[in-house]
C-alpha cells in the first residue's frame, strides 16, 4: 500500500489518541479525522500536528466526509460512550445508527477501505456494519478482544514477572461481560502455562484465574472511575491494526469478524484470534478449546447473536 489513507471517524479522545498512534507507527500516511462537530476535528488536528512534528509526520489533517474518497482504511470511533451503570450492549440503538450513516456515507467514496470498528458494542456493530456494505466479512474488524488480551497480558506479566510479550494467552468472545480466557492454549516461554509455572515454582490457581477474568472484565470501569474514558489501549488496539493492514504483516490478534459459525451460534461476530493482512482479518486456525471453553464461547457468541439481531431486525 503506497502513502496509505486513513479515515478516523471521530474526534474524541480515542479517534485522536489513535490518529496519534496510527502516524507515529505510519510516517507515510494520510489521517484524516472526521467528526460531526467539525470545531473537534480542527482542534486534535492542530493539536496532532505540534505532536506529530516531533515524530517525523504531517500528513494529519481535519476534514468531511468528501474526504473519505481513497480511504484505505476506515476507522469508526465515533458514538455515544458507556455511562456508570451501563454496559456496552446499552449503546446499541444509537450507535448502530451512527455507524450505519458512516458507511452511507463513506462506502461510495472508498469502494475498498478496510473497516476497523471501535464504537461499543464493537463487535454487534461489526455485524451491521458488515451487513450494510455486503462485503466480505474479514474487511469489516471489530477491535473486539484485542484490548482485553492486553489487559490480561499485562496483568499476567505482573504475576509471573515476564515480558507480556512471552505470554501467550487469548481473551476470546464478546468485548464485554462475557469474554473468556482460553487459559488450555495459553504458553509462556514456549511452555504450556501450567508446565511453565510448575517449572518456575509459581501457582495460578482456580480463584487466581477467576479473579484475572474478572479484572479484565472491570477494567474500562476502573479506568473511568478516575478519568472520563478509556484511551490509550483502545487507541494502540487501532494503530496497531492499521500498521499490520498497512504493512500487511500477518500479525495475529484476538479481533472480530463476521463468522459462519461460532460453536454452533450462526453468522455472528466474536473474536478469536485472527492473522491480519492488506485484505483484512481472517480465521486461519480455529482455536482448540476444551469442553468448558467451548461453552463459553457459545454463551458469549450467543450473547452478542442476540443483541445483532435486535439491531437489524
Ligand atoms: C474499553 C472500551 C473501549 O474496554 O470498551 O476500554
Amino acid at each position: 500500500m503506497r502513502q496509505p489513507k486513513i479515515l478516523i471517524v471521530g474526534a474524541g479522545v480515542v479517534g485522536g489518541t489513535a490518529a496519534l498512534f496510527a502516524a507515529v507507527a505510519l510516517p507515510g500516511a494520510e489521517i484524516v479525522i472526521v467528526d460531526i462537530e467539525r470545531v473537534r476535528a480542527d482542534a486534535q488536528a492542530l493539536d496532532l500536528a505540534h505532536a506529530t512534528a516531533f515524530w517525523g509526520h504531517d500528513r494529519v489533517r481535519a476534514g468531511e466526509f468528501a474526504d473519505a474518497r481513497g480511504a484505505d482504511i476506515v476507522v469508526i470511533t465515533a458514538g455515544v460512550g458507556v455511562k456508570p451503570g451501563q454496559t456496552r450492549l446499552d449503546l446499541v440503538q444509537t450507535n448502530a445508527r451512527i455507524a450505519c450513516s458512516v458507511v452511507d456515507q463513506v462506502a461510495p467514496l472508498a469502494p475498498d477501505a478496510i473497516y476497523v470498528i471501535a464504537t461499543n458494542p464493537c463487535d454487534p456493530l461489526t455485524a451491521v456494519v458488515r451487513a450494510r456494505l455486503g462485503c466480505e466479512p474479514g474487511r469489516v474488524i471489530s477491535t473486539g478482544t484485542s484490548l482485553d488480551t492486553a489487559r490480561l497480558r499485562a496483568l499476567l506479566s505482573q504475576r509471573l514477572g515476564v515480558v507480556p510479550s512471552a505470554i501467550h494467552a487469548y481473551v476470546l468472545g464478546e468485548h464485554g461481560e462475557s469474554a473468556l480466557i482460553h487459559w488450555s492454549g495459553a504458553t509462556v516461554a514456549g511452555m504450556p502455562l501450567d508446565t511453565y509455572l510448575q517449572r518456575a515454582g509459581k501457582e495460578l490457581g482456580p480463584q487466581s484465574r477467576a479473579l484475572l477474568l474478572r479484572s479484565v472484565h472491570e477494567a474500562a470501569r476502573q479506568i473511568k472511575e478516575g478519568k472520563d474514558a478509556t484511551q490509550y489501549g483502545i487507541a494502540s488496539a487501532i494503530g496497531r491494526i492499521c500498521q499490520a493492514i498497512v504493512h500487511n504483516s500477518h500479525l495475529i490478534l484476538s479481533v472480530g469478524v463476521v463468522q459462519p459459525e461460532v460453536e454452533g451460534v450462526p453468522d455472528v461476530c466474536v473474536s478469536l484470534p485472527m492473522v491480519i493482512d492488506a485484505t483484512g482479518a481472517h480465521l486461519v486456525a480455529y482455536p482448540e478449546l476444551d469442553a468448558v471453553e467451548r461453552e463459553a464461547l457459545r454463551q458469549s457468541a450467543s450473547v452478542v447473536k442476540e443483541v445483532a439481531v435486535g439491531m437489524t431486525a
